[in-house]
């Protein structure tokens, strides 16, 4: 196999310039002299603020070269904008633009033009754009601690191997995880992941049938770009995924609501009410958010009313690999004879989630069509971390790590679900099998979720609101709480800490509230 050797190439590029050259033209054309050409572009970009304080100019040597002009122009302008301050000197390191410029410069006239062309309105997106909400930063995305959701326990994750596995892809790439690669993404990962799936899922698949993805959101994206059109009807959960509704609602689907109870998914209600659905969205292994695991009879239920309709199913296998106390439970797609299940996964949970992996398992007659829809997106997923998991995988650390990871979650959760009995007796309903990293929880009456959240959010307390995860009018109150990231140590303290936020230091009883009290 080829490798790169680069050492000599890193030799070289120590001499290389550090720092960008800026857009500057000279003229020897024009009667100007060139180094008050040079000196006017500077100030202009430094002004305009196209060069912010504290960057690197390149050095006079370098920018005579890549202008193609002497060296003494270039000297006479940095000296004069060096002497009026645009620029400062710094030994050994460069030259720089002045790190305290004077603050009228550091709006300008560009900014206020662009604001004004804003401000006329003439600059209507696309009607497919405006199909979304606005994004917004809600305050419980932003911390990391207690009780966000899809916040698996970091600080276990095997480093050490890891980082090994990194330096070696670093220090000596194979060729063609260099290069372009395929939509279906780097086959040794594809033929790790099956080899995981068969044993573990039940899945039936080969390597060819596998694409590596950007995460589940973008195996969503593909799935729906490929079965479904716009006004298409789809099946979504009810509370469900948000981000599985962003994606139907960009693709200019219908959204039918189909309620979930402590079996998943209400089948029957989906086949009486909306039979002609193009497709069913679900994630049966663990619901996201109220945490049901869909029954056999459901998913038979299910599977039968895709191949009679001639419908998909795009399994969500979310939290699959954690389940605690009870045997683990074979994917829908395992069970499907007829094709009809698109199964999707991610490694979001099980290593983290900005790695951004994830894979789709496709039915054979449509791998052609994901693959030309992919490479119509962004070619392929980036080759270097596909290499790294595929050796984490073959090495055995991806099954040691998930195994380790459920001993540690099975006790988060107890932990969780012990203190919130012990703190709230039977006024939280819990919801939720034992498994994922996660579960929910239904306030008693009087409160409004997404008032509370703001205000623990503020306590850096990250408590997601169940109440945004319907789509219809009726909506339960309540939260998403994740248990990934709180040892079971710290369980106790940050239940109290829900407590005390929910009903105030001095209201315990939560009177004020219509909290019926504790028991
Ligand atoms: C239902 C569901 N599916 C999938 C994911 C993971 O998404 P991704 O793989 O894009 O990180 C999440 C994350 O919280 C989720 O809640």
């Amino acid at each position: 196999m080829r490798r790169f050797r680069y050492d000599h190439l890193v030799a070289k590029m120590k001499k290389v310039p550090n720092a960008f050259s800026p857009v500057i033209a000279v003229d020897r054309k024009i009667a100007k002299p060139l180094h008050r050409q040079l000196y006017d572009s500077y100030r202009a970009m430094i002004v305009g603020r196209g060069l912010r304080a504290g960057q690197q100019i390149p050095s006079t040597r370098v920018l005579a070269i890549e202008l193609g002009i002497s060296r003494i122009p270039v000297l006479t302008a940095y000296a004069q904008l060096l002497a009026e301050g645009y620029f400062e000197a710094r030994a050994g390191a460069g030259t720089f633009v002045c790190s305290s410029l004077p603050d009228q410069w550091k709006s300008s006239d560009r900014i206020s033009n662009d604001s004004a062309a804003i401000r006329s309105g003439a600059r209507a997106p696309s009607k497919r754009a405006m199909l979304l909400a606005p994004y917004e930063r809600l305050p419980w995305l932003r911390g990391m601690g207690a009780f966000n959701a899809g916040q698996p326990a970091i600080d276990q994750f095997p480093f050490q191997p890891w980082s090994r596995m990194v330096m070696r892809h670093c220090r000596s790439p194979h060729a063609r995880e260099m290069y372009y690669g395929g939509p279906l993404g780097f086959e040794g990962l594809r033929k790790a992941i099956c080899t995981y799936l068969r044993t573990a899922r039940a899945v039936r698949c080969d390597p060819q049938q596998v694409m590596i993805v950007a995460g589940s959101q973008q195996a969503l994206e593909i799935a729906a770009r490929v079965l479904l059109d716009a006004r298409s009807a789809a099946w979504v959960e009810e509370p469900g995924y948000w981000l599985t509704r962003q994606v139907l609602t960009a693709a200019g689907c219908r959204l039918l609501p189909i309620p979930v109870d402590n079996e998943g998914l209400d089948v029957a209600f989906g086949v009486k009410k909306y039979r002609k659905a193009k497709a069913a969205f679900v994630a049966p292994s663990h619901q996201y958010p109220l945490g049901a695991t869909m029954s056999a009879s459901r998913r038979l239920q299910l599977l039968d009313w895709a191949q009679s309709s001639g419908s998909w199913v795009i399994e969500d296998d979310y939290d699959s690999e954690y389940r605690y106390g009870n045997m683990p439970i074979a994917s829908l797609q395992g069970l499907d004879h007829n094709s009809r299940v698109i199964y999707i996964g991610t490694f979001s949970k099980t290593l983290f989630p900005s790695l951004r992996l994830g894979y789709v398992v496709i039915p054979e007659d449509l791998v052609d069509r994901f693959a030309a829809v992919r490479y119509a997106m962004d070619i392929g997923p980036p080759h270097f971390f596909q290499a790294v998991l595929t050796d984490f995988m073959n090495e055995g650390h991806f099954a040691r790590h998930i195994r380790r990871m459920r001993q540690l979650y099975a006790l988060r959760r107890s932990a969780l679900v012990d203190g919130l009995q012990r703190e709230f007796g039977s006024a939280l309903e819990i919801h939720g099998s034992e498994a994922g990293m996660h579960l929910a929880v239904i306030l008693p009456r009087g409160f409004r979720d997404q008032e509370v959240a703001a205000r623990a959010a503020r306590e850096k307390l990250w408590l997601w609101p169940l109440s945004p995860a319907y789509l219809g009018e009726t909506r339960r109150q309540g939260f998403i709480l994740g248990f990934g990231n709180t040892s079971a140590e710290e369980m106790p303290k940050a239940v109290r800490q829900l407590k005390r936020v929910l009903f105030g230091e001095k209201n315990l009883s939560g009177k004020a509230t219509g909290y019926k009290g504790i028991s």
